[in-house]
């Protein structure tokens, strides 16, 4: 087995920012923008193959984004289900397996179904773990551990590893990357606690439009951070 190698990212995070920007600059549908979108998803996951990153988290869809017209909302779960409909064989192909983290129960039937569908088909793959958040609010998430860890012991002081476990992402490792496009330097309500000594990398290209080099750039990058963890 080979040591992993600090300079590549184990968990990149993704916040894909930008869609409606991209397709009100051209006069489309900001449906338009999330469809563009769905291509770039594409490039970002056979980077990360490319490189070795093991664990790729993507926000497709926050809790907060329940808020838009229901058009958008329904374009979004509809692309959501075409995309792991139209990817199911790469998926098997490219060895990835699909999880997701979220608050799930609040996903239309069809959508959910798709989702454990795909998940439940490349459960078995050992290459990249493609992890979508989708309903998901960071603080929603705490709260839920919170009360969960409460249930269980009322009074029991909790550690920072059973507060880690009691989290949507217990099984990933925190992320060490996070790339948020379009140039917003906001972390959204995204995987806060899991983020904390995360690598921020902030471009202004809208998320359409970001490229397999934009990705390269990104991971160059973090390449060259040195890390310290509050060390020295
Ligand atoms: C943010 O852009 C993006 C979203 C809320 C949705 C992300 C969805 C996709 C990229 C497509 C489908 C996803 C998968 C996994 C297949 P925005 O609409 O907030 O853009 P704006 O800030 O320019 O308005």
């Amino acid at each position: 087995m080979s040591l992993p190698n600090p300079r590549i990212p184990r968990h990149v995070a993704v916040i894909m920012d930008g869609n409606g920007r991209w397709a009100k600059e051209r006069g489309l549908p900001r449906v338009e923008g999330h469809r563009k979108g769905a291509e770039t998803v594409q490039r970002v996951i056979d980077g990360c193959i490319e490189t070795g990153v093991e664990f790729l988290t993507l926000y497709a869809f926050s809790i907060e984004n329940w808020k838009r017209p229901q058009l958008e909302v329904s374009a979004l779960m509809r692309l959501l289900i075409e995309f792991l409909r139209s990817r199911h064989q790469e998926m098997l192909d490219k060895n990835i397996r699909l999880r997701v983290i979220g608050r799930l129960s609040d996903l239309p039937l069809k959508t959910f179904a798709q989702v454990e569908k795909s998940i439940n088909a490349t459960a078995q793959n050992t290459g990249l773990t493609l992890i979508l958040a989708l309903s998901y609010g960071s603080r929603t998430e705490i709260l839920e551990a919170v009360n969960k860890l409460i249930a269980q012991a009322p009074k029991a002081p909790v550690t920072e590893e059973q507060f880690s476990r009691a989290l949507y992402t217990a099984d990933y490792p925190d992320p060490d990357l996070l790339i948020r496009t379009s140039g917003e330097m906001r972390l959204s309500n995204f995987l806060l606690w899991q983020m904390s000594y995360a690598e921020i990398y902030v471009t202004k290209k809208l998320w359409p439009e970001f490229s397999r080099e934009d990705f390269l750039d990104a991971m160059r990058d973090f390449a060259q951070r040195e890390r310290r963890y509050g060390g020295i």
